[in-house]
């Protein structure tokens, strides 16, 4: 049989190939909820305009609410010959109501349509993305207040570089989510333009109020030019975008947390409740939502570059390459969900162990940057000079196998006379990390008012 909505120049119906190309009902029946409301903005707006009359909008409006309760129940029997969701739904509406419902389509196209339900689903997950992402920032804030002073050792190389602040090394964490959070608002702000109206790709004849459909949405303006607006996936494109990088800081995350969490450095045990054991080893606790955290840039990484691909090279305006703009888009909201969920989760359960956390932050050296400095402002040397004689202290006490602070001063002193007792008052972690006051520094009391300052711009907003 030939297909309902554009039966009239075909004789006969698809190959069952074509239709399995075709349909996309599959995956964007996920978008019933926009397409319902698209419509049901678009019904109103006729009938004010003259377009409909009021008794078929109102069988319109009812019947939708119809629909949406058979899709939310789980008894609506979507159809692959249907296409897709849009003709799903047409398609029961006209069960429901008859003719009126072939008066819906007026002056729109299936190409506004999905333009519209498409960036009011990821319009809507990236508002969802904001909470999650003041909610990560509060966990990662509220770690920082517990341990503003509890000294860890800093890494370069994942070599121990000189010590710091665990609470510091939260905020660098809160630096980067509230960056994720301002390019999040930032990509909603410019996605804020309503695409229904554009109809096919040049607009329309009839009277419609485009304006009135834009407000009903939710939307700040109508989108200006009709065929942009039929062809335009930037909106995904910036919101995958925007996934992709904040993926990749929770990736960097999990994987400390992978790191942190192994016998070897045991500075943060993770809860039960966020991790797993073995079938085999009755000793293990494995970081497994951790290392899933750190897997998720594969997924929202190749979701990036799919719809990118798709749409590099395409004409003006719409073409069905677009279709596949959805599934992959789908599954980077999905998968960033769940990673900013399962951090966020971690991030407020791991128990932190002070101790192991000093320890290793004593180890390596780590103060011998203070050292030197202590030789430029209490002895005058010049840095480099001074870089050369803690190196030879360094080299010294680890032949000896002790730390720099257990060097007699008699052995300091043969390297540089300068050198006195008042050394030794610098060589500590908890003194290294008290003197970092520049401006970004890791010192305690820098912590706590980068905090304050965190708090106020978070609950202000
Ligand atoms: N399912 C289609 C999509 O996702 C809807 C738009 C189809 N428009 C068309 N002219 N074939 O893009």
């Amino acid at each position: 049989s030939s297909n309902e909505m554009w039966g009239g120049r075909f004789a006969s119906g698809p190959d069952a190939i074509m239709e399995e190309i075709n349909a996309s009902i599959d995956y964007d029946k996920r978008l019933y909820e926009e397409d319902i409301a698209g419509s049901k903005a678009h019904a109103a707006m006729l009938a004010d305009t003259g377009v409909l009359s009021a008794d078929d909008r109102d069988a319109i409006t009812q019947g939708l609410e119809t629909i949406r309760g058979e899709i939310a129940s789980g008894g609506f029997a979507f159809s692959r010959e249907r296409e897709d969701i849009h003709m799903n739904i047409e398609a029961r509406l006209a069960e429901l109501i008859g003719p009126a419902a072939g008066r819906l389509h007026t002056a729109r196209s299936r190409n506004d349509q999905v333009a519209l339900d498409f960036r009011l689903h990821v319009k809507s997950a990236l508002e969802r993305f904001e909470a999650g992402l003041e909610a990560f920032i509060d966990a990662l804030l509220t770690k920082a207040e517990a341990h503003a002073d509890t000294v860890m050792p800093g890494f370069t190389h994942l070599q121990v570089a000189q010590p710091v602040t665990y609470g510091h090394h939260c905020l660098a964490y809160v630096e980067m989510a509230a960056r994720d959070l301002s390019r999040c608002r930032d990509a909603i702000e410019r996605m804020d333009e309503c695409p229904l109206g554009a109809a096919a790709l040049a607009g329309t004849g009839f009277p419609i109020d485009r304006h009135q459909t834009a407000a009903a949405l939710g939307f700040r303006e109508p989108t200006r030019n009709s065929l942009d607006t039929v062809s335009d996936r930037d909106f995904a494109l910036e919101f995958l975008a925007f996934a992709a990088i904040c993926a990749t800081h929770l990736s960097r995350l999990a994987e400390e947390i992978v790191i942190w969490s192994t016998p070897q450095f045991g500075f943060v045990k993770l809860s039960d409740a966020f991790s797993t054991g073995s079938s085999i080893m009755p000793q293990k606790k494995n970081p497994d939502a951790a290392e899933l955290v750190r897997a998720k840039p594969g997924r929202i990484n190749g979701a990036l570059i799919s719809l990118l691909t798709v749409m590099k090279g395409l004409p003006l305006s719409y073409s069905k390459d677009m279709q596949e703009d959805k599934e992959q888009v789908f599954d980077a909201i999905d998968s960033l969900h769940l990673a900013l969920a399962a951090s966020t989760g971690m991030i407020r359960d791991m128990h932190i162990d002070c101790e192991a956390m000093r320890r290793a932050a004593g180890h390596g050296y780590s103060t011998a940057t203070d050292l030197a400095d202590w030789l430029v402002r209490e002895a005058g040397l010049p840095f480099r000079d001074a870089h050369h004689v803690t190196g030879r202290a360094v080299a010294i006490a680890e032949a000896r196998g002790i730390g720099l602070a257990d060097l007699p001063l008699d052995d300091l002193k043969a390297l540089d006379a300068s050198i006195t007792e008042g050394v030794y008052s610098v060589l500590t972690v908890e003194a290294s990390v008290a003197s970092r006051r520049s401006y970004g520094g890791t010192a305690p009391d820098n912590v706590r008012s980068a905090i304050a300052l965190w708090r106020e711009r978070i609950e202000r907003k």
